[in-house]
């Protein structure tokens, strides 16, 4: 391995999200945070350099956007994904939670159904409720121990009516990544049904092997005309606080109405910093993100093995992707409020607790696994620790 994974990066005190609130948000301090989606590993060194080398400069005026940028992107959607995006569809949007968000003002009626396919991400519930619609839940079903989709029940929702759908692929918090067959079934009924699909391929890097991500607009020219992919490199790369991403679409008409949106709130400048950063990580990041997601397969295993032994009640749900761990802790017993108890006093961990990503998460938790292994391993050990009434 060429990057050390390994090293303990102290971020508290540095304004961190994740690190800097423990007191807040879960009564103390020294609670150990496995819960937001941001990585504790330094991100490719061509990164750094760049925003140091762009930080030097001391001016930080108003910036353009390059050729160099969207080729970057261009470039690594061909190379990576099989994906061929002109980049005249491209539209830059501060991050991914606003172009959901912009995607259901412009694309849905207001007080309309729009779908979505829980449990999922919490935002998703969010950019629904604040524009005024309403959330019309397509829950996922488990067989054979992964999600899977209910296309019957969705049938229902669209023929009630529902004309917009959020989907989350790969999948968080289930860590799944959507085969084709499964997609290409989920498009019939978009295209039976005149829907429009966001989809949120954030995680779409962050693939293990024998999974293979299928940007959602690839599948044929028909789907891609009403379909919004929304991306970034901030969750691949650890850059999220840059708070950058972009929109692909390829159909005009979608493309110009989201971009003249984005003009009316002023959110389409370019960020003085985020752009080197991400086309650096495109263009030099390759190895990094390889070895960075055969370190998180390896806190996987990990941590799978670490359960069977430890604590056989609690399953996981295995992922093909993302470095999100979702684990069924119903056979505990507890309600909400004794699982959050049970993590934050008593076991000093704070994993995320399950019914932020709607009902269907209640009795589960989801581990961020994008750190080092030694963290993993006292998160567990705590949490294994309280389970079993023993002090931490
Ligand atoms: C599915 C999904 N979408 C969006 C985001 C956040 O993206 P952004 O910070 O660009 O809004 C996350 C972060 O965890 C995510 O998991």
């Amino acid at each position: 391995m060429k990057y050390n994974f390994d090293e303990l990066i102290d971020r508290r005190n540095t304004r961190s999200y994740k690190w800097d609130q423990g007191e807040k948000l879960f009564g103390a301090a020294d609670v150990l945070p496995l819960w937001v989606a941001d990585m504790d590993f330094h991100c490719p060194p061509a990164v750094r350099d760049v925003l140091i080398q762009r930080a030097q400069l001391g001016v930080y005026g108003y910036a353009i956007h390059t050729d160099s940028y969207y080729d970057s992107i261009v470039k690594w959607y061909s190379r990576r994904h099989d994906w061929e995006i002109s980049p005249g569809w491209i539209t830059d949007s501060p991050s991914i939670v606003t172009s959901l968000s912009l995607a259901v003002e412009l694309f849905s009626e207001p007080g309309s159904q729009v779908v979505l396919q829980s449990p999922v991400y919490y935002p998703f519930y969010d950019v629904i409720r604040t524009n005024g619609r309403v959330v019309a839940k397509n829950p996922l079903v488990i067989r054979d121990g992964r999600f899977e989709m209910d296309y019957d029940q969705l049938e229902t929702l669209f023929q009630g009516g529902a004309k917009l759908l959020l989907l989350c692929s790969p999948h968080n918090p289930g860590g799944r990544v959507w085969e084709r067959e499964e997609l290409l079934r989920l498009g019939a009924l978009c295209l039976q049904y005149g829907v429009t699909v966001v989809s949120d391929e954030i995680h779409a890097d962050l693939t293990f092997p024998g999974h293979k991500h299928i940007p959602f607009a690839s599948l044929s020219p028909e789907l891609a005309d009403r379909t919004i992919t929304c991306l970034a490199a901030t969750k691949t790369f650890n850059l999220p606080g840059l708070h950058t991403s972009f929109i692909v679409a390829s159909n005009p008409a979608v493309k110009r109405k989201l971009e003249q949106r984005l003009k009316s709130l002023s959110l389409h400048m370019a960020n003085h910093f985020a752009q080197d950063a991400v086309q650096a990580a495109y263009n030099e990041g390759e190895e990094w993100l390889d070895e960075m997601m055969a370190y998180v397969k390896g806190n996987l295993d990990f941590a799978i093995a670490y359960l069977k032994e430890q604590l056989p009640q609690v399953k996981p749900l295995v992922p093909g992707g993302t470095y999100l761990l979702w684990l069924d802790c119903r056979d505990l017993g507890l309600d909400v409020k004794g699982l959050k108890e049970l993590m934050f006093v008593k076991a000093k961990v704070a994993f995320s607790e399950g019914s932020v990503f709607g009902t269907e998460g209640e009795g589960w938790l989801r581990i961020n696994l994008a750190c080092p292994r030694s963290i993993v391993e006292e998160g567990l050990k705590r949490f294994c620790q309280a389970v079993s009434g023993q002090p931490v």
